[in-house]
């Protein structure tokens, strides 16, 4: 049995902006590193990774992605009270980007038009958006709390801002030639966040994982991120496992998930988003949930059946040949019916468009919810788990229920728009990379785009008709 909140705050539309451009992992790209394509394809999950074009930066993105969300919502600059923005490719050290994506929506909707809109720049590389998302959330709940005095114009002062718009933007860049080159990808997703929302009403119930780590950071100054890749996978299952069992604590102490007998917490979530640095590693995190969940229920036998028990650490001579024993156990437990079946069901889905447009950082996992939702996969009353995980690192699980609107929301247009765009070559996606490209490989056109950087570091940004 699941219970819904009493005030509905959460995410009422999603717009999402990818660059035209992408590169294919398969083919060119597969042959020049020397990799199997089909490491890329199953082993990480990833066909192509979007590139962004000469005039295209973590600004233009969400100023591209926040126009969308206005314009097919009708909404007008006054409604909008806060614009807070996750990212961890900004491009000013001090200035939030939020200024720079204000600027550019005023030249669509007029000089001063946002001048009533906060802004905020949220830093904590991908779960950055998970918080920007909470913020706002509190915001309107507060907003709502808030004492009217009665005075003659509390009408329109209701009306304006009363609204936030969450945007996650990011270019996810590596090295050339590094084993990061294929987790690659640029996008951003801007997200309504609003009381009564049409499509997920957000959870009380959140959890919560911190701990110091160095598994991924960029130094200032520098254009790539310095990773640790496969003890950044170690670091992400260990918050991710934290954070759901904060959750889970959580949601079951409140009695917002109530279990009957043979029951787990998984089992109350029709969907489970984990954050997308490749496809591959939803999977990775979805194993360790449900392996963990499962352990002590009855339907751990079925497991058992098929790919036998777990190591026992007293049944081997050393650490290093347990931990080969469970190695190989994990994998087995991936392959095992059962979780091939709750993986496809629950998880899966939400990595489709991630294996078209590569990492996009903190908006990776909304483009998850995205994915859903242009799938029409979505059905209201089900309750969808959401897990946020930032490098350094933290995590955040948190859920949401699928609202009754979700029923009237377009699907598949995203999917159409991404089959609609230009796959470059391997000698302009390494020119755009290395920043040797001035010029666009398609010149912008209806969209924002960055048009000089001046000696003095002036950032020039238009919207080109
Ligand atoms: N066919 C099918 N699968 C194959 C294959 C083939 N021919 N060849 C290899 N594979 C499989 C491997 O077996 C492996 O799968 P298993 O784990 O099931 O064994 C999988 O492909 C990956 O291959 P490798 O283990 O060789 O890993 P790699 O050297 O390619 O590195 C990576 C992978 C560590 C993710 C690297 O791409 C990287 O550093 N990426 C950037 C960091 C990152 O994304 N980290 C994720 C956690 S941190 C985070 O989430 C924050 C963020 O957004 C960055």
């Amino acid at each position: 049995m699941t219970q819904t909140p009493k005030m509905a705050v959460g995410i009422d539309d999603i717009a999402v902006h990818v660059p035209k451009l992408f590169i294919s992992t398969l083919d060119e790209f597969a042959r020049a590193r020397g990799i199997e394509p089909a490491k890329l394809a199953r082993g990480i999950g990833v066909e192509r990774m979007a590139v962004p074009d000469a005039h295209e930066d973590a600004a233009t993105m969400a100023a591209s992605s926040a126009l969308e969300l206005m314009q097919k919502n009708d909404l007008l600059p006054e409604e909008v009270g806060r614009i807070y923005i996750g990212t961890e490719s900004g491009v000013d050290e001090a200035k939030a980007i939020g200024t720079y994506v204000i600027g550019m929506l005023e030249r669509v909707y007029g000089p001063g038009s946002f001048q009533e809109c906060s802004t905020v720049e949220f830093k904590s590389a991908c779960i950055a958006t998970t918080h920007a998302l909470e913020n706002v959330a509190y915001w309107l709940k507060a907003e709502e709390d808030e004492n009217d005095f009665g005075g003659s114009d509390c009408g329109s002062c209701q009306s304006r801002g009363h609204v936030g718009i969450v945007i996650a933007t990011d270019v996810a860049r590596y090295e050339l030639n590094s084993p990061g080159e294929y987790t690659q990808g640029a996008g951003s997703v801007a997200l309504l966040v609003k009381r009564d929302p049409r499509l997920l009403a957000l959870d009380p119930s959140v959890g919560i994982f911190t701990r110091d780590e160095n598994d991924f950071f960029r130094p200032i100054g520098m254009k790539c991120a310095v990773v640790n890749g496969k003890y950044s996978n170690l670091c992400y299952l260990a918050a991710m496992d934290g954070a759901f069992y904060s959750y889970k604590k959580r949601a079951l102490g409140r009695g917002m998930i109530r279990l009957d007998a043979g029951e787990c917490t998984t089992d109350h979530l029709s969907h489970i988003i984990f954050h997308i640095p490749y496809p591959r590693m939803a999977e990775y995190a979805a194993a360790s949930i449900f392996r963990r969940e499962w352990k002590d229920l009855p339907r751990w036998q079925e497991v058992e059946e098929e790919i036998g028990p777990e190591p026992r650490a007293e049944e081997y001579e050393g650490q290093k040949e347990y931990l080969s024993a469970e190695g190989d156990y994990k994998r087995r437990f991936s392959k095992s019916s059962k979780f091939l079946e709750a993986y496809g069901k629950k998880v899966k889905p939400s990595t489709l468009i991630s294996s078209s447009v590569g990492n996009i950082y903190t908006g990776s996992i909304y483009l998850g919810l995205a994915s859903l939702l242009e799938q029409s996969l979505l059905a209201p009353g089900e309750r969808v788990g959401l897990g946020s995980y930032g490098s350094g690192c933290s995590a955040t699980f948190f859920s949401g229920t699928v609202q009754a609107g979700v029923e009237s929301m377009p699907k598949g247009i995203l999917l159409k728009k991404l089959d609609e765009r230009v796959e470059i070559s391997l000698e302009d996606y390494r020119l755009l990379h290395e920043g040797e490209r001035p010029d666009s490989v398609i010149r912008p056109s209806g969209e924002f785009g960055l048009i000089e950087i001046d000696q003095d570091g002036y950032r020039r940004y238009d919207f080109v008709g």
